[in-house]
């Protein structure tokens, strides 16, 4: 199937400003881990969308985002990228002080000021947690994090609850490695959709995981998501380069995926594999049209890690070689998008694509999406 597209689509500041403002800043968005602020008072600044957004452990355990702006002149309040807030946030320029809730509690001569100033607390956003992660979503008005990743969930693996069975929460970040990446995120994340690149391009992954060398990964099939995911080479006990595994199976994935890889999308901004002994997080930011920031995770079971002898190098480097493979073919497909020339030919191995950009026009063009349904 061939497809032409607007060279805008991955190249365009507009463009890219427009899916910030519809995707990125109304969606729920994966920004964090949990462990990142497990004290109170701790917090990490990370970027949603266009904003810069403090999440914040409050004295309860509960986790608030706070909209990185103070609301007397709108200076940023923290520069630093993690931290640890005492009891309150201080804006560094007239001083002005707010607690964790983002209320304001203090300010140079607040009682000469009129009595609603102390109303003007900072904008927050949607929070929740989930995998172990920090979920993230600026619009007010949007649903619960399950309403955006539930039918994904259930498109790809059913009514089995298959990330329950790794209990990510529990699991700790062995390694992690940030790249970024000369291509546009969607350009990345469509790459991640199909495996007709597999038997092309990874021969060290096709070695551990035999059926992608048919160009059908877990995340699409002939008929669609393959629910039973891949199974490991017969020679190999687990997801690494060495095809050795790096750890126990994880305690509860049960023994009919003690040999299995899972992997599912999670648009816009989630990429996760599910391995018996760990799983893998794999996080999209856009940075600009053209250039797309990648954090990868590796999560163990502390017990595990705890093991003198544990190292999460070799599983990683699986991850790390295909990575690079994958980033390089993403590089010379933005190379080529601005040209006249640009056009697409889908193969029925890549159909997950057109569904992600379903999925993004649906958002992007909310209006033709209205019209569509009244002209049924
Ligand atoms: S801008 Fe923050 S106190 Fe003035
Ligand atoms: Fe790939």
């Amino acid at each position: 199937m061939t497809t032409l597209w607007p060279t805008s689509y991955y190249t365009d500041e507009d463009h890219l400003s427009l899916e910030q403002e519809r995707i990125f800043e109304r969606s729920w968005i994966c920004a964090a881990r949990s462990s990142d602020i497990a004290a109170p008072g701790a917090f990490v600044r990370v970027n949603v969308g266009r904003e810069s957004v403090l999440l914040v452990r409050k004295k309860d355990g509960d986790i608030r985002a706070l909209i990185n702006l103070c609301r007397h002149r709108g200076a940023q309040l923290c520069l630093e990228e993690e931290g640890t807030f005492k009891n309150s946030i201080r804006c560094p320029y007239h001083g002005w002080t707010f607690n964790f809730d983002g209320h304001l509690v203090g300010a140079p001569f607040l009682h000469e000021l009129p009595p609603e100033t102390k109303q003007r607390h900072l904008f927050t956003a949607q929070v929740d947690e989930w995998l172990g992660y920090i979920w993230v979503n600026l619009d007010p008005t949007a649903p619960p994090l399950m309403e955006q990743v539930g039918p994904l969930l259930r498109g790809r693996f059913g009514d089995e609850d298959v990330p329950g069975n790794y209990e990510c929460e529990k699991l700790r970040v062995a390694k992690e490695v940030t790249y970024e990446v000369a291509a546009n995120w969607k350009i990345l994340y469509e790459n991640f959709c199909e495996c007709y690149h597999c038997p092309t391009m990874h021969p060290e992954i096709c070695q551990i995981l035999p059926s992608w060398r048919t160009g059908y990964g877990t995340v699409s099939g002939p008929e669609g998501p393959k629910q039973e995911g891949s199974p490991l080479a017969d020679d190999a006990t687990g997801f690494s380069l060495s095809g050795k595994a790096a750890a126990q199976k994880l305690p509860k994935v049960p023994e009919k995926h003690a040999r299995t890889f899972h992997g599912i999308l999670l648009w816009p901004n989630v990429h996760l594999m599910f391995i018996p002994d760990h799983v893998m997080c794999m996080r999209f930011e856009p940075v600009s049209p053209g250039r797309t920031r990648v954090v990868v995770q590796w999560l163990f079971h502390p017990d595990a890690m705890d093991d003198a002898e544990f190292s999460p190098d070799d599983a990683a480097a699986l991850v790390e070689v295909t990575a690079m493979e994958d980033f390089e073919a993403c590089e010379r497909v933005q190379a080529a998008a601005n040209s006249a020339y640009f056009e697409e030919f889908h193969t029925p191995h890549e159909s997950l694509i057109l569904e992600f950009r379903e999925w993004v026009h649906q958002l992007l063009h909310p209006e033709s999406v209205r019209h569509l349904k009244e002209a049924v």
